[in-house]
């Protein structure tokens, strides 16, 4: 969508992975859908590293609303959780230098059946949002049918639009159409939308990690080209520094949603993240790689019988990011290869190792190397051409 947001993936924090609709805030104050948690996670992306390194949005998700509209008809939070209410946070979200991100449902109810978005309510839920001061929507779409959702989601594009505020458009309309051609239009996504999710809803486990990974490659031929600058394919949240993934395993996610050009929406628990994921959710350069002004979604090049595959994402300045990544379940795999083997053009190039933070020496495509990756782990590489060395000096010798 050319609205100006989102030229490269979106960063953040959205609560529904880990929050989920939990909305008893008697028993679980500090971990209850409420302006508590939001208002928490903005001091912790604020205080702790995350907005300068690009983690600006703060979104919420499902379960923020009252079940009936107000006498206007329009969408209400609940006043027990958001007891100043949804402007309040986002000036307080605002004055940290962050945005704020809101959840919709284009249907009659939201997934878990709080108020819907029909479609003789899209006008005035998008006024009401920006009335807010609201930077992001994500709309959802359970509880509606194909017709509605083809003329809900460009409605609500337009809509957004006519309020004059900029807001992030996000939908969830591929997923509920089965993610593929000829159902899911991608060129129109890419006109209507920022991002959009493809596909089925990511758990806390690696097996779910691997599922998404699957779906996302078997079908890297269609959603490869749909990505750019503005819009973006969302194989779902980040669970790095939740209970499920181990530390390889952590690494490959944020390696291979760099490689995706995917979002980097954390839902975690920020307060208490141990060191290890937030030196992972930080790494610079996976961020870089992932943030690349280009914004050409990586692919798969290789999938190896043996359980191990390459992956390749072109990045400016002619670099590119090179990954390699084990599904096995045995010890470190020790894979020869070369740059040459990989399609690499002839020449010299330099390698950094993104995960252990250090140059490696120079390669030549030709030169033949083994990299050793850990069961469900990763190697990634930012590989860049080596300075040219001028053949000969062009010396001006006339000075007029
Ligand atoms: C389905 C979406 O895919 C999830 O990300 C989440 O928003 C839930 N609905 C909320 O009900």
């Amino acid at each position: 969508l050319d609205n100006g947001l989102m030229k490269t993936p979106p960063m953040g924090w959205l609560a529904w992975e880990r929050y989920r609709c939990d909305i008893d805030c008697d028993n679980d104050p500090k971990n209850c859908i409420s302006e508590v948690l939001f208002r928490d996670m903005a001091d912790r992306l604020y205080e702790d590293g995350w907005r300068e390194l690009g983690y600006v949005y703060i979104n919420i998700d499902d379960c923020w609303a009252l079940k009936k509209r107000d006498a206007q008809g329009r969408l209400q939070a609940d006043p027990k959780r958001f007891p100043r209410g949804i402007p309040n946070l986002a000036r307080y979200v605002h004055d940290r230098g962050l945005k704020l991100g809101i959840y919709g449902d284009l249907g009659t109810y939201t997934c878990a059946g709080y108020p819907g978005t029909t479609l003789d309510t899209i006008e005035i839920d998008a006024q009401t949002f920006a009335k807010w001061g609201i930077d992001m929507l994500k709309l959802d779409g359970c509880y509606s049918n194909a017709t509605d959702q083809e003329q809900g989601y460009p409605l609500m594009s337009k809509a957004l639009n006519a309020t004059g505020r900029p807001i992030g458009y996000s939908c969830s309309w591929p997923a509920y159409q089965g993610g593929l051609p000829p159902k899911v239009n991608y060129t129109l996504l890419g006109e209507i939308c920022n991002l959009w999710r493809n596909y089925g809803d990511i758990e806390d486990s690696w097996e779910s990690i691997l599922n998404i990974l699957d779906w996302f490659t078997e079908h890297q031929d269609i959603l490869q080209p749909a990505a750019g600058p503005g819009q973006w394919n969302d194989p779902d949240m980040l669970v790095i520094g939740d209970f499920g993934l181990s530390m390889e395993q952590s690494r490959s996610q944020m390696a291979l949603w760099a490689i995706m050009a995917a979002p980097l929406f954390m839902s975690n628990d920020l307060r208490t993240l141990n060191s290890g994921a937030r030196a992972i959710l930080q790494n610079k350069v996976a961020i870089a790689i992932n943030q690349d002004p280009l914004g050409i979604q990586g692919r798969r090049l290789i999938k190896e019988s043996y359980g191990i595959e390459v992956f390749w994402r072109p990045l400016s300045n002619k670099a590119s990011a090179l990954m390699f990544f084990s599904r096995r379940t045995d010890m470190p795999y020790r894979y020869k290869t070369s740059l040459k083997v990989l399609d690499y053009t002839p020449g010299s190039y330099k390698v950094y190792d993104v995960f252990m933070e250090k140059r490696i020496s120079s390669l030549k495509d030709t030169t033949e190397f083994v990299v050793s990756i850990n069961p469900s782990g990763v190697v990634m590489w930012y590989v860049a051409p080596a300075a040219d060395r001028p053949k000969f000096r062009h010396v001006n010798t006339n000075h007029g």
